[in-house]
């Protein structure tokens, strides 16, 4: 029978794939937008003035920034190294889309890729002419050099969607990437990509990714609807006759584009803890923007609730960039 023997809750974004210098090219964009910081949105110098007694300038100095970036690249390192050594035969990776798979045009809450395979390649030069500053020097994370098919689940994707009917779920199927045509994106999103180039050093076993609309209103699913799918998987797989060691991802987060420590240390706390009262409360309002991305860990959480295996955290690193406390919280957590 298979048995999950792992699990990694990790974030995935840009920070962990830029220079301490390249981190500051985000700057001008957060002075433009407003950002959600608990539970209100504010603009920039709004938060700013909120915020002063936290001492900011001191954090994003380069020194700062350059021990913060080789924090975060060790935890990746870390991470690697436990992949390696722990040898799972295949993985389900809680991720999530940010508009490169799935436009406002059809936008499901949950969606199962039940492919034999799925693909990555490069961005022709127009489309990665037009990603965005800060974006653009971070491609080489979630992209190869050239075009690359990755083993997919559809074994297991079969085996949920039969158990959905009873469980309350209706998911999305999706069998290929869409073609995007003048989209600005192609391929495997972000969270999927990320885990298989820098956690699995591009030597992935067969994936179930399962896509998560964290981000995008009206139909963001709730703390505890996200639970309770990831639940659900851990059902899937106890069910699943196949005699092979099962790894669970959790891929996205922490606190972004606002960082907010509290509350990342709390939600980390009661991920060991297997604090399901707190996991499944944590509000819709919290979850925006970047943050919204902490679904995915709460889905995994799911996941690994009915397991013996012990959660820890490997490093967590608040990367700041500006004095409004703006940036990307980085954490790294293992159950083993
Ligand atoms: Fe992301």
């Amino acid at each position: 029978m298979a048995k999950i023997t792992l699990g990694i809750c990790t974030t995935h974004g840009p920070i962990l794939n830029t220079t301490p210098e390249e981190w500051m090219l985000r700057v001008p964009h957060d002075h433009k937008v407003k950002h959600w910081f608990r539970n209100k949105e504010y603009t920039f110098s709004e938060l700013a003035e909120l915020r002063k007694h936290e001492n900011f300038p001191a954090q994003i100095t380069l020194e700062e920034r350059t021990r913060r970036h080789a924090d975060c690249q060790h935890g990746v390192a870390k991470l690697a190294e436990i992949w390696q050594r722990e040898k799972p035969d295949v993985a389900v990776i809680m991720g999530n889309d940010q508009r490169e798979l799935i436009l406002d045009s059809m936008q499901p809450a949950f969606t199962i890729y039940h492919g034999d395979t799925f693909w990555q390649k490069p961005l022709d030069a127009d489309k990665a002419s037009r990603l965005s500053v800060g974006i653009k020097e971070s491609e080489w994370a979630y992209r190869p050099h050239d075009p690359v098919v990755w083993p997919g689940l559809p074994e297991l994707a079969a085996l949920a969607f039969e158990m959905a009917e009873d469980a309350g779920f209706d998911f999305a199927a999706s069998k290929s990437w869409p073609d995007m045509g003048a989209h600005h994106h192609i391929g495997t999103p972000h969270a999927f990509s990320w885990v298989i180039r820098r956690v699995m050093g591009d030597q992935p076993v067969p994936i179930l990714p399962i896509i998560t609309n964290t981000f995008f209103p009206p139909n963001q699913p709730t703390s505890r609807r996200c639970y309770d799918m990831g639940r659900f998987f851990g059902k899937v797989i106890k069910h699943w006759k196949q005699d092979v060691k099962v790894a669970v991802f959790g891929s996205g987060g922490l606190t972004h584009f606002t960082i907010d420590e509290n509350f990342d240390q709390s939600l980390m706390q009661a991920l060991i803890q297997r604090d399901e009262k707190f996991l499944c409360s944590v509000p819709q309002t919290t979850l925006m923007q970047g943050t919204s991305e902490i679904r995915n860990w709460i889905a995994a959480a799911g996941t690994l609730a009915e397991t013996e295996l012990d959660g820890s955290v490997i490093d967590y690193v608040p990367c700041y960039r500006t004095e409004a406390g703006t940036g990307t919280a980085q954490g790294f957590m293992v159950w083993r």
